[in-house]
């Protein structure tokens, strides 16, 4: 029981977070919505350049080094890490390194590196990773061939979701129909 209910709670946010922030990339971009539309790219493209830079997981949990090559630590970009130390994981730090990338912190369907650690890297790598990346693409994907005039329902900042571990948007006010004022529907509601 308690294996389903991990799958569930690490599956349901994050995927969540995925696809509300891929949306309002594209709704916030619409020429590069316009490219993706007319098919110069593909859904999967936007769903691996949005795990890029809106990373659903911020923070991992905190783990402990148990061991190192040398019992002094190892260095990792100039910290020293030693046994027994804690270490936390900024799993969006990769995607947004502006070293690697240029404009890392935008959709930029034209980047060429991908190399980001959305799921994580190693023995605990996301279970889910395909999972969650083929859910975001369909239903990305579903919503603006079914809609294809859904416009964003405000102009204000949407807030984000205030954790440390997560990273999306606490609600996506959106328009399914642009010019329609009968009733403003929710992309995605976070309850
Ligand atoms: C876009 C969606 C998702 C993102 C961004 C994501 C991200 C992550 C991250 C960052 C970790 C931690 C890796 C680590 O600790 O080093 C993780 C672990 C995990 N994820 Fe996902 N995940 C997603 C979807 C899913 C789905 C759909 C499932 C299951 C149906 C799932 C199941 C798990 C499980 C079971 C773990 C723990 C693996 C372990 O500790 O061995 N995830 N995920």
């Amino acid at each position: 029981m308690q294996n389903i209910y991990l799958l569930l709670m690490a599956g349901h946010e994050t995927t969540i977070n995925l696809i509300t922030s891929t949306v309002h990339a594209l709704l916030e971009n619409s020429e590069k919505l316009a490219t993706v539309l007319d098919g110069s790219h593909s859904w999967s493209k936007v769903i691996v350049e949005s795990l890029s830079c809106a990373s659903p997981v911020r923070y991992g949990l905190m783990r402990y080094a148990t061991q190192t090559e040398d019992r002094d630590g190892i260095d990792v970009l100039e910290t020293k890490i030693i046994p027994g130390e804690a270490v936390i994981v900024g799993h969006y730090a990769s995607g947004r390194d502006p070293e690697i990338h240029e404009h890392s912190e935008r959709l930029d369907l034209n980047r060429c590196s991908h190399q980001h650690l959305a799921f994580g890297y190693g023995a605990h790598c996301c279970l889910g990773a395909a999972l969650g990346e083929l859910e975001a693409e369909v239903v990305v994907g579903q919503l603006f061939a079914r809609f294809p005039d859904v416009i964003l329902a405000t102009t204000d900042a949407i807030p984000t979701v205030g954790s440390i571990l997560l990273y999306g948007l606490q609600r996506l006010p959106a328009s399914l129909r642009a010019g329609v004022q009968t009733g403003v529907k929710e992309v995605a509601i976070r309850a």
